[in-house]
């Protein structure tokens, strides 16, 4: 295709896309109430149905730019929470007090000694919100996001408390029921949730484990 041709197209999906984000419920709640994500009520509609965030919990967002998961988090665990977010992309710097950003690849081996170094103790909830660039080919988004949410997990082996909660995004195929038996081998009670805020078109789903049997 000729590169004007191309460049029409282009155009074209933005103003789609855009359009299709103006029109979106929750895009629009989030613009109106102050998160920085639309995600930010999947992680409400979550924390709600399952009692995932407290007050005065030690909570990790890995995968936590543009930092929606953060501002919800920071609001459920009150001055005496701590909310700790991870992402290899910038976050805009945020007013909360109790919250820290660092910026970090959480594949690097060094990232865990980065972690550990900004908690005050073992955490309560380890949330996962990580995505790999979408390519669109289905098969290859869910292996690459299997293997980020897989990373999460050994980051909670790590630094999760005994009974504590892990909640992570995975992306529906093949590997989810394997992904899914290893969550149940580490927790007492593992659920599968749709939270509404979800695209209707997606693929994803939210994993809430329960009760760390390690730690
Ligand atoms: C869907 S966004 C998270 C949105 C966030 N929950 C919110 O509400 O603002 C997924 C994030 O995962 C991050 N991510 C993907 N791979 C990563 C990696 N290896 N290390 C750190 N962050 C990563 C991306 O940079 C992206 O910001």
């Amino acid at each position: 295709m000729e590169i004007r041709k191309k460049q029409k197209l282009k155009d074209f999906l933005t103003r789609q896309k855009n359009r299709h984000r103006r029109d979106d419920h929750y895009y629009r709640l989030a613009k109106r109430e102050g998160y920085r994500s639309r995600s930010a009520y999947k992680l409400l509609q979550i924390a709600e149905r399952f009692d995932l965030i407290r007050p005065g919990d030690v909570v990790l967002d890995l995968g936590c730019s543009p930092g929606g998961w953060v501002q919800v988090s920071s609001q459920l665990v009150g001055d005496q929470g701590y909310v700790l977010g991870v992402d290899k992309r910038p976050v805009e710097e945020l007013r909360e007090k109790n919250v820290k950003i660092i910026s970090a690849d959480v594949k690097k081996p060094e990232t865990i000694e980065l972690i550990t170094k900004e908690l005050p103790r073992k955490t309560d909830v380890i949330l996962s919100d990580l995505s790999p660039d979408v390519t669109g080919n289905w098969q290859i988004d869910h292996l690459k996001q299997i293997e980020l949410a897989t990373f999460a997990l050994s980051v909670a082996e790590k630094l999760l408390k005994h009974n504590g909660r892990f909640m992570t995004k995975a992306f529906q195929g093949e590997k989810l029921d394997q992904f899914i038996e290893e969550l149940r081998e580490r927790f007492s009670s593992v659920r599968i949730f749709r939270p509404p805020a979800t695209r209707k078109r997606s693929a994803e789903v939210y994993l809430f484990a329960n009760r760390f049997l390690g730690g």
